[in-house]
């Protein structure tokens, strides 16, 4: 690569995230069910059927992936800390393995010098919960709060930094309007209470974290730019709802205390009493917001849709393993949208990355791809940074290949290669240039 750390301010942070379910092994120390495992066992939500019973067993293999870390030289490691682990049934009886687990993760993130980053939600909804309604239901934001408080009494004084949410929208509307992702629905009364409710489980972990005395706290975002499909006016609103709903939505929720005018008018009907009166629990300051950016999509209008009576074009650029184009462009434009909302506010990049049908051969793996992927969206991280961007740290997607979710251990996104039959850990060519990239 021919950036490298020095091309960035002192104290920048450079690391790699994962996510709890995608990576532990879910069937061991005692987690409780969440609605992933029940997910992937539906006709046709999860490619072959695939879940995170074993993942990459980074339950029992932390070290050794703590090490790769630390030999890249890395600064930080973002993780999530899976509430179904900590409180198997989502309220009630905390699984003490659970806890000590992160415990011994924490420190053995601090004892390599990496700071740790921590997420407490990255999607693993206890079942319990998710019988009870999920994230429709206005008490899963309550007991989030809960949550909180238990893991971070336990690991708390120890963390850099706490994110609250993973990707909302993801958690709202993928999850309950397109029905990609768990619990599967295709409900807009059920996406726009979520939509709501998962923002209100954000500012209630907050505000019970503030008063424990805790810092540096936030939220992460996922951005994807959205483009008109052609030039004809149709598209350009289709672009523009697909945008409220996407990257407005919340980012103007925690800024501004408000939501978008156009996905409001769609959502509004929809809306749980009364959620006016939690905008401000929404909105309070927050430490840093965190950006996810990995594609841009181009937009068109589909009039025989429900609303918002949009839809995706196959656009004509790079892709990756994913299907998602390569538009590096789009994280400058989002790092300068979140800095717009929230000027001169401390901005990570908590995740960016790309999926390769990586194999190895005579024990490396060649990702020439990821390297070029890697080095253009660092250059467009620096460039925000030398327009005032306040952006403080860059974290890849992701340490090692892991569950991606509704397609299962298909998708490669790791730095490291792992063999599912074997577990064993390769680091790829794109890992090695990144240790070289940060060498001091
Ligand atoms: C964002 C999510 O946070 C993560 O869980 C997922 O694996 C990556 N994007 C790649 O799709």
């Amino acid at each position: 690569m021919d950036i490298s750390r020095s091309d960035f301010p002192e104290g920048f942070l450079f690391g790699a995230a994962t996510a709890a379910y995608q990576i532990e092994g879910h069937r061991f120390g005692g987690a409780g069910r969440c609605h992933w495992d029940s997910f992937a066992q539906g006709p046709g939500n999860v490619v072959r059927a695939e879940d995170g019973a074993t993942a990459c067993d980074h339950y029992h293999r932390y070290e050794e992936d703590l090490d790769l870390m630390a030999q890249a030289g890395f600064d930080a490691y973002r993780f999530s800390t899976s509430w179904a682990r900590v409180i198997p049934n989502g309220t009630g009886p905390v699984n003490q393995e659970g806890l000590d687990f992160y415990d011994r993760l924490v420190d053995a993130t601090l004892e390599r010098g990496l700071r740790p980053f921590q997420t407490l939600y990255h999607w693993e909804l206890p079942s319990a919960l998710a019988d009870r309604g999920g994230w429709a239901n206005r008490d899963t934001a309550l007991a989030f709060a809960d949550f909180a408080e238990v893991i971070s009494a336990r690991i708390g004084d120890r963390v850099a930094s706490t994110a609250t949410i993973n990707e909302p929208w993801c958690v709202a509307w993928l999850s309950h309007f397109l029905g990609h992702h768990a619990p599967g629905l295709r409900d807009i009364r059920a996406a726009a209470r979520a939509m709501h409710h998962i923002l209100l489980a954000h500012g209630l972990a907050v505000e019970r974290l503030r008063g424990m005395g805790r810092q540096e706290l936030g939220i992460v975002l996922n951005f994807e730019r959205a483009m008109p499909a052609s030039d004809a006016p149709a598209d350009a609103a289709a672009a523009d709802i697909q945008d409220q709903i996407y990257n407005r939505w919340f980012l103007e929720a925690v800024a501004h205390g408000r939501y978008p005018e156009g996905a409001l008018a769609g959502l509004a009907p929809h809306m749980p009493d009364g959620w006016q009166d939690d905008m401000v629990a929404i909105s309070q300051p927050l430490d840093w917001i965190g950006v996810n950016y990995y594609t841009r999509s181009l937009m068109c209008a589909a009039p025989d849709q429900p609303w918002p009576s949009v839809a995706a074009v196959e656009g004509p650029l790079d892709k990756t393993q994913m299907g998602w184009e390569i538009h590096p462009e789009g994280l400058h434009h989002f790092l300068h949208k979140v800095n717009d909302a929230l000027p001169g506010r401390p901005v990570y990049v908590t995740e960016n990355g790309m999926a390769w049908d990586d194999r190895p051969a005579a024990g490396a793996v060649e990702d020439a791809e990821r390297i070029a992927f890697m080095q253009a969206h660092l250059a467009q991280a620096r460039r925000a940074i030398d327009e005032g961007v306040d952006l403080r740290g860059f974290f890849y997607w992701s340490l090692l290949d892991n569950y991606e979710w509704a397609f299962g251990y298909e998708k490669r996104f790791g730095l490291v290669h792992v063999d599912f039959e074997s577990l064993a850990r390769t680091p790829k060519a794109s890992y090695h240039a990144l240790a070289a990239a940060l060498a001091r």
